[in-house]
């Protein structure tokens, strides 16, 4: 007999349904079946009217992101054997249900670009067109740079669920990520960006989203840079206030 593999699925229409509920499926399970390959049997073969994101199925695109049985992790990157053929599947935390596996991202992109996530650099590119790093400064980015902007962090953050409006880990985390870059020039501004009520002093430190990030970033250690850095430039600020 084939073996099979079985999927426990929160549905929700947001527009139609009274009440989310969990649908089980029974999936033909092949060695090295994920749960994203999993999800497109059920989509393509079982159940055409179940929503979930994907692009790259490779672990880059980072709109996988999901919460797989008890941790927030990438669907196409979790294997259905891990789960030992019994796979519970939520949408990501703290954001709008938008339909099944699908969440409004909105908030997320909106404290993403409230940090501008983009390099400002003090000077006029150079007569070649590019901002040269030495080695070492580049090195400095490795890791850092490494975000896939999945929101895994954001769903597992505890301050995020009491605090919609916290930035969140990820948009703290870029940006630690410009503040390090050699070749930015904006970091008094960047500081003042993330000070605030609902910046780097609302995190508690719990690590949850260091847990869960599927690129081994630690927004923590970011956060934790940030608040030394503000904390110098206040110290500037009053010594020399303008
Ligand atoms: S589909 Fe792109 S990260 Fe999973």
């Amino acid at each position: 007999m084939a073996a099979t593999c079985r999927f426990s699925i929160f549905r929700h229409d947001a527009a139609a349904d009274e009440a989310p509920r969990f649908q089980q499926y029974e999936v033909p399970y092949t060695e090295g079946l994920t749960v994203l390959g999993g999800l497109i049997h059920i989509q393509q073969r079982l159940d055409g009217s179940l929503a979930f994101r994907y692009s790259c199925r490779a672990g880059v695109c980072g709109s996988c992101a999901m919460h797989i049985n008890g941790r927030y992790r990438l669907a196409c990157e979790t294997q259905v054997a891990d789960c030992k053929l019994d796979v519970a599947v939520r949408p990501l935390g703290h954001l709008p249900i938008v339909r099944d596996l699908v969440v409004d991202m909105g908030r997320f992109w909106k404290h993403y670009q409230h940090i501008k996530p983009y390099l400002i650099p003090g000077t006029p590119p150079p007569a070649a067109g590019e901002y040269v790093q030495t080695p070492d400064d580049r090195a400095r980015l490795d890791v850092i740079i490494d975000c896939i902007l999945c929101a895994s962090c954001y769903g597992a953050c505890t301050t995020t669920a009491a605090d919609p409006e916290f930035l969140g880990p990820a948009a703290l985390a870029k940006a630690n990520r410009f503040l390090v870059d050699s070749r930015d020039a904006a970091t008094e501004e960047r500081l003042e960006l993330v000070s605030g009520d609902h910046g780097v002093w609302r995190c508690h430190q719990i690590f949850s989203c260091q847990q869960v990030c599927p690129k081994s970033i630690n927004p923590p250690g970011s956060i934790a840079d940030l608040r030394r850095a503000a904390i110098r430039h206040r110290l500037r600020r009053r010594a020399h206030p303008e």
